[in-house]
């Protein structure tokens, strides 16, 4: 049973920590908790999360600096206290070291993104989290998909369902925020220069 386990998971994924007596008796006892040692490419996919998680705390964080509607000040406060749980969790995966080293070039940008369209009232900045969540949902569903294969990672795949049925929720309340008329032009470009960058973003924290 022990043997047959180990051929299951693969001995070289096996923290060591998590063997008891010789024997792994399910694939539970062989999930990697955070502060245990992560592989290269998932700490890569972690190093983008946290700088999203950042500067999505950010987004928010500049919408509340200038946003004078209720309703909206109220949406971004609720917003922000996800993303705060969202990077402490990620924080408990990656160690510092892995951080990205533009983090602050990540704080303005998720400031601009969300203090520029607040200037331009509710329907802008609905309209923008809507590209912003849109984007952040897909990013962890790849990631999720890719840690499907990989029973050892589990507890992470869990701690990113998590995180990404909280990103599809806000991109849902975004959505129906922002009401059923289509915005103008000016403001899909906006939008689609958001998801743009932030695709720019996550290939270039993959290696800084
Ligand atoms: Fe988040
Ligand atoms: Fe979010």
């Amino acid at each position: 049973m022990g043997e047959k386990g180990l051929r299951f998971v693969g001995a070289t994924t096996v923290h060591p920590s998590k063997v008891i007596s010789g024997e792994i008796l399910s694939a539970d006892l062989v999930t990697l908790a955070p502060g245990d040692e992560l592989p290269a490419w998932v700490l890569n996919d972690l190093r983008t999360d946290h700088a999203g998680e950042v500067g999505a705390i950010c987004i928010y964080q500049g919408i509340l600096k200038f946003a004078r509607d209720q309703a909206l000040r109220s949406f971004a406060e609720h917003h922000l206290a996800t993303e705060q749980k969202h990077l402490s969790l990620i924080i408990g995966w990656l160690p510092p070291a892995q951080f990205s080293r533009l983090l602050p070039m990540w704080r303005i940008a998720g400031f601009l993104t969300g203090a520029l369209p607040s200037l331009f009232g509710p329907k802008a900045v609905y309209a923008t989290i809507e590209a912003v969540e849109t984007f952040a949902n897909l990013h962890y569903g790849d990631q999720i998909r890719r840690l499907a294969t990989k029973p050892e990672l589990n507890g992470l795949r869990k701690t990113l369902l998590d995180c990404q049925a909280d990103e599809l929720a806000h991109r849902n309340e975004a959505a129906v925020a922002r009401g059923p008329t289509r915005p103008g032009v000016l403001l899909r470009a906006w939008c689609s220069m958001v998801r743009a960058g932030s695709g720019a973003a996550v290939s270039l924290i993959r290696y800084i």
